[in-house]
């Protein structure tokens, strides 16, 4: 009996105009109708070796519960890609009735032609690219939108009755010197009453432009530990090291990465994993040239690692099979330094842990875990 995948993942590669500091796979959107085109001819090779990665590794579409368009810039795909996506993609599904079907919008990169099209098919959930609400931040972010056309993206999702999250960037260069407003700019976002916000700090590669302006490390613990506890007061909860949401509105499909639950992914640069059972895994991850996807296999060491590292990202914790003596005295070394609460055999991380994971994972590594 074949194993059911229940979400899909889209990568849809294109931007308006590349920011700085982004890593992701992405092209300028220069020549619409051919990058279009390309794409969805990629898309629709893909479906069929797709269809084989699955069948070799004893996967089968359940009914979907979660789809995810992420990029890039899906929002740019369009009317027409809601068409080529019902055609393709979505007739050859089972997509349940209460499925979670999120894209990002960026500002400036939307019409409401497009997204009613969208809605028809089932979207109903809206990722907007805002990361900051202040003029000069913006434009030291890089981002082709004004602060205009975010305010007008948010008061269009607001009045429509949109379920929206916002992304929401820290860290950014300058932002001790300019004394960036961080209360502020929450407080403008507030008004529009977010139920999920996703708040990113700044990765900056050396040869980034403003590598030399950076806020130093102890800067950026202010403003994450302040910002998790202003949003916690106001009722949000804060349920994964990098977001937050109104009790019931969490990212269904985030969630089953982090529970390391199957998630099968199309386009280019793409990543999909299928949990195969408790000891072995498959991740892939689509080419960006030509539709062939590179997998790899996990094993029980990897995956056990993997599963540590992913549930200490959630609230909900880690619980650990077995706790040796050495592991409990990590553990309570961790609560005395206010990194985590040990409760109910399971390990929770506070907000500061949440911000300490990677060193909290050294500190396991050190001791065999
Ligand atoms: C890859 S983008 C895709 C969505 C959309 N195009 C946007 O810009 O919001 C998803 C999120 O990743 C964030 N991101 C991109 N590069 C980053 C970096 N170097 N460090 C932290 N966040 C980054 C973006 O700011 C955005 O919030
Ligand atoms: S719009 Fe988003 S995906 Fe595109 S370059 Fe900017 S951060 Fe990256």
């Amino acid at each position: 009996m074949p194993l059911a995948v229940s979400s899909l993942y889209l990568h849809v590669p294109f931007c308006k105009h590349l920011c700085n500091y982004c890593d992701f796979y992405k092209k300028k959107f220069d020549q619409p109708k051919e990058q279009l085109d390309d794409f969805q001819q990629f898309l629709t090779q893909s479906w069929q070796r797709h269809s084989e990665l699955m069948q070799d590794n004893g996967m089968t579409f359940g009914d979907i519960e979660t789809i995810y368009l992420g990029g890039g810039t899906p929002s740019l795909w369009g009317k027409s890609g809601a068409e080529y996506f019902e055609k393709n993609i979505l007739n050859q599904l089972t997509v349940k009735d209460e499925c979670e079907f999120t894209m990002e919008v960026d500002p400036g990169t939307w019409t409401e032609e497009m997204l009613l099209a969208w809605k028809k098919l089932g979207l109903n959930r809206i990722s907007i690219g805002t990361q900051t609400l202040d003029p000069e931040f913006l434009k030291i972010m890089d981002r082709a939108h004004s602060l205009s056309e975010s305010h007008s993206l948010l008061k269009y999702c607001t009045e429509n009755n949109w379920n929206f999250s916002l992304d929401f960037l820290l860290g950014i260069p300058f932002s001790n010197e300019k004394k960036r407003n961080i209360k502020n700019e929450l407080d403008e976002l507030l008004k529009y009453n977010p139920k999920h916000i996703s708040l990113y700090i700044l990765n900056a590669r050396l040869k980034y432009p403003h590598i030399q302006n950076m806020p130093d490390d102890e800067f950026i613990r202010e403003e994450y530990l302040f910002v998790s506890s202003y949003l916690k007061s106001h009722g949000f909860h804060h349920y994964e090291v990098s977001n937050f949401a109104i009790p019931g509105h969490e990212a269904k499909h985030n969630v089953k990465y982090w529970k390391s639950e199957s998630v099968a992914a199309l386009g280019p640069s793409g990543t999909g994993y299928f949990s195969l059972n408790d000891q072995e895994a498959i991740r892939y991850k689509w080419k960006v040239s030509k539709a062939e996807v590179e997998t790899e296999k996990l094993g029980f060491q990897e995956l056990a690692l993997e599963k540590t590292y992913l549930s200490l990202r959630l609230s909900s914790g880690w619980k650990p099979e077995a706790i040796k003596s050495e592991l409990m005295n990590q553990i309570l070394s961790w609560q005395t330094l206010g990194y985590a609460e040990y409760k109910d055999e399971t390990v929770r991380l506070t907000s500061l842990g949440f911000l300490m994971l990677d060193s909290l994972m050294d500190d396991l590594f050190k001791i065999g875990y």
